[in-house]
């Protein structure tokens, strides 16, 4: 590969001295490549190299623990590390790239390489990885269009080719060519999870050799999509959590080279408002020693997952915010304890080591403190700390329109006097209070799709108020087009009357930038009733580690000492959050914390206390935002048919046409009956097929109706079948209340409008053949509103 770049480019008859420089370290390199794809294994030095990697996010861990969970990884039995870079966390502002501190990426790689590890790189430019717009910065979003990203159009290319380049630069030289880690580079991230235009990822291939990169290149994709985007040019390698044969398969079916896992899933992330994920341990270590056997490389995804720091989580789609902690349930845990999962992989990796390697002692754990509650006293209200600055347009835009990329923005229109009414916005990410001469009125909430809210009659003309907050920007799925704020028009139906456009806004906003240093607040004593900023203080006799119970709060964002520590949300499943201790000082410490909604005054002061243990697994719904009672009913009788079938055993994917297709804005699957005669319905992934045979767009999916949904023991969550993910599934509940309800199942789907349906593509809950819930009769159904309101 190396020699061919080498002629290209002589051919090209460069001139500059530095391309010149360029290639003669390429010829070096040609001459010792060191790390080669040989036809059935890796090859270091010539010889074979089976990678037993781990993923672990430097941008998810204190930078001073780098060393310390990388000694951990390196002793439960890996030889590699893999790094997602994150584009956005190097380049929030368009063209000014930041490697410092935290974000030093060259420095975690040499401490890899000092502890015994390669490294395996994943620049993107898209990552996923539950990370704010799976890495892409929001600063893209100026530009126009709902398709753009992660295509060949320049709006996206040449912004990826730049921040490439500067990957090159910064990383080029840590390369095993040149006496550095860096064994191999990812191109894209699952593309074939979102697309199948192939030349895209010869252009992003292209772009990593352009930015001096000459170490071996390659992709990966999920098992069902290697076949999709494989390309000649890049060694495939399969992401999955269950089933290796097929996934090594599936490699084979497309290429003679190594095999290679190139995400195991150990466990799975959480999102807010949905059960605790956990990964099992017997299943993870068989399939370990499985691909190993099958003389197999993999990559533990995660292997450590550690926080999501700062505002930079991200958000499943269609909207399931993703939470603070990113434990992952891995075998290192998030403040990098280590237990039986640790040592069940330590064991399952020993027989597989190289001869002569041996496991070093894992590092002793960090100390943990407790600090006692303590009260924040002192509130400056959002409204009355607004800054001066005052956008005005007829008509709110996205904010990116404005150059904000999140935070808070409050907006204000006069409304004249009149009857009730409803007033509604085309659209509101995320999340939105409403309030009328300062009363509030209503919530406005993107996860249900809710944009509209009822104003009472005014005698005389009212000032509307909205204050949106920014949650995070989608990681996954074309709704990675995540443009943020209030989007116009914004209308008021009065009573009997038509719709008017409401106009002449004034917009003011906190940006949180990549940062989100705290603005400049005027804070008083006492607790506030609104959205406030609350302040209080801890005298810390140590600097260790501590979680801070946060579920006596609301919802939003916690600063310790100037520094942004995350986002909470006492809806759970994390109730407290990971404070490490070289973020403490010895002697005062100040904590701000931004809430929403309010916190629960303990002996009237909001109190925070840091605890000894984390609680990762505490639901309390009932603390949501409050969501007016559905009306939704199911109106199936009478509706025949337009497809009965039975459903092939097993986990493949399956696609089903229709007789007679048809327009219809919403679909039904009924389960009849499951394989294994329990009376659960499980469906991993649905997808509709328009009359060409390809899967119909999702972006404005809803589950409108669903009879039952685990959401205790599980997250069964219905949205799981459509969030383009294979690995988690929707489940009819198996605990509490309406468990085991017999079949027939039913989950109905609002397509957002009409569309030309003429199939079903389903993918089966994942796992081994006596999985429950796997479908085996069913209906489906299509039609204008088989679920709706009275
Ligand atoms: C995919 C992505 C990862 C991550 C996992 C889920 O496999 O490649 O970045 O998002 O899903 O944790």
């Amino acid at each position: 590969m190396t020699t061919k770049i080498f002629r290209r480019r002589l051919l090209q008859g460069a001139a500059a001295a530095s391309t010149l420089a360029l290639l003669q370290a390429r010829a070096v390199a040609a001459a010792s490549p060191r790390f080669t794809v040989g036809h059935n294994d890796f090859l270091l030095d010539g010889k074979p190299l089976q990678i037993r990697c781990g993923e672990i996010h430097f941008a998810r861990v204190p930078r001073e623990y780098w060393t310390h969970r990388l000694k951990t990884i390196k002793a439960m039995g890996l030889n590699t590390v893999c790094a997602y870079l994150f584009w956005n966390y190097h380049e929030w502002r368009e063209g000014k790239y930041d490697w410092a501190g935290q974000r030093d990426a060259m420095e975690f790689c040499r401490l890899a390489q000092q502890e015994g590890l390669w490294v395996i790189l994943r620049p993107g430019p898209y990552a996923c990885a539950e990370w704010e717009m799976g890495g892409l910065p929001w600063w893209l979003l100026k530009a126009p269009g709902d398709a753009f990203l992660r295509s060949r159009s320049e709006a996206f290319l040449a912004p990826s080719r730049r921040w490439l380049a500067e990957v090159g630069r910064t990383l080029g030289p840590l390369q095993v060519t040149r006496g550095g880690p860096i064994l191999m580079v990812q191109v894209e991230n699952e593309y074939g999870f979102y697309g199948d235009d192939r030349d895209y990822m010869r252009a992003m291939r292209k772009a990593i050799l352009d930015a001096g990169f000459d170490v071996p290149l390659f992709q990966c994709n999920p098992t069902n999509a290697v076949a999709r985007t494989h390309i000649p040019e890049l060694l495939s390698v399969a992401n999955f959590g269950t089933n290796p044969a097929a996934g090594f398969k599936a490699l084979q079916e497309v290429q003679q080279g190594p095999l290679m896992c190139g995400e195991y899933y150990s466990g799975w992330f959480d999102t807010w408002g949905a059960p605790h994920r956990r990964g099992g341990v017997e299943n993870a270590v068989a399939d370990i020693a499985a691909m190993l056997e099958a003389n197999g490389s993999f990559s533990l995804y995660m292997a450590h997952g550690g926080t999501t720091f700062g505002l930079w989580g991200g958000c499943d789609r269609p909207f399931r915010p993703d939470t603070t902690s990113y434990d992952y349930d891995a075998p290192i845990s998030e403040a990098g304890w280590i237990g039986d999962k640790f040592t069940a992989y330590r064991n399952a990796l020993t027989p597989f080591l190289a001869p002569g390697e041996k496991l070093p002692a894992p590092p002793p754990r960090k100390p943990v403190m407790t600090i006692p509650a303590f009260a924040l006293e002192e509130t400056a209200p959002v409204t009355a700390n607004l800054p001066a600055r005052v956008i005005e347009d007829v008509s709110p835009r996205p904010i990116e329109a404005y150059d904000i990329s999140r935070g808070l923005v409050a907006y204000r229109v006069t409304l004249p006097a009149g009857p009730a009414g409803v007033l509604e916005a085309a659209r509101v990410r995320d999340l939105a209070w409403v309030r009328v001469d300062g009363r509030l009125v209503g919530t406005m909430d993107t996860r249900h799709r809710r944009f509209k809210v009822t104003i009472p009659a005014r005698s005389k003309p009212a000032t509307i108020d909205i204050l949106l907050y920014t949650i995070a920007r989608v990681n996954f799925g074309v709704e990675i087009h995540d443009r943020k704020g209030l989007h116009g028009p914004v209308t008021f139906t009065p009573g009997k009357g038509a719709a008017q456009p409401l106009e002449n806004w004034q917009i003011r906003a906190i940006d949180f930038d990549a940062d989100a240093p705290l603005p400049p607040l005027a804070f008083r004593r006492g607790p506030s009733r609104e959205a406030a900023f609350w302040r209080g203080s801890f005298t810390a006799q140590r600097s260790d580690d501590t979680f801070l119970d946060m579920s006596s709060w609301g919802q939003g964002i916690v600063w310790i000492n100037g520094r942004c520590l995350g986002r909470y949300w006492s809806i759970g499943p994390t109730q407290t959050m990971y404070l490490p201790g070289p973020w403490i000082q010895v002697g005062r410490n100040e904590v701000v914390v931004l809430d929403l909604t309010g916190p629960t005054l303990e002996r009237g002061a909001a109190r925070i206390a840091g605890l000894a243990t984390p609680i990762l697994d505490q639901l309390r719904r009932e603390r949501d935002l409050a969501r007016p009672p559905s009306t939704v009913k199911l109106r199936l009788s009478g509706v025949e048919p337009v497809h009965e079938g039975e459903f092939a055993p097993g986990s493949a994917t399956q696609d089903v046409r229709f007789a007679t297709p048809r327009r219809a804005r919403q679909f039904c699957l009924e389960s009849l009956d499951a394989f294994d005669g329990k009376p659960y319905a499980a469906v991993a992934e649905l997808s509709l097929l328009g009359a060409d045979g390809k899967t119909v767009e999702q972006s404005g999916w809803t589950v409108a109706w669903v009879d039952s949904e685990e959401a205790n023991n599980e997250d069964g969550g219905a949205l799981n079948a459509i969030n383009g993910q294979n690995s988690d599934f929707w489940h009819t509940a198996w605990s509490g209340k309406g468990a085991g309800a017999a079949h027939p199942h039913r989950l109905v789907l609002d397509l957002g409008k009409d569309v030309e349906i003429a199939g079903l593509r389903y993918v089966p809950r994942q796992g081994k053949d006596d999985v429950t819930g796997r479908i085996r009769r069913y209906r489906a159904y299509l039609g204008e509103r088989l679920a709706s309101e009275d």
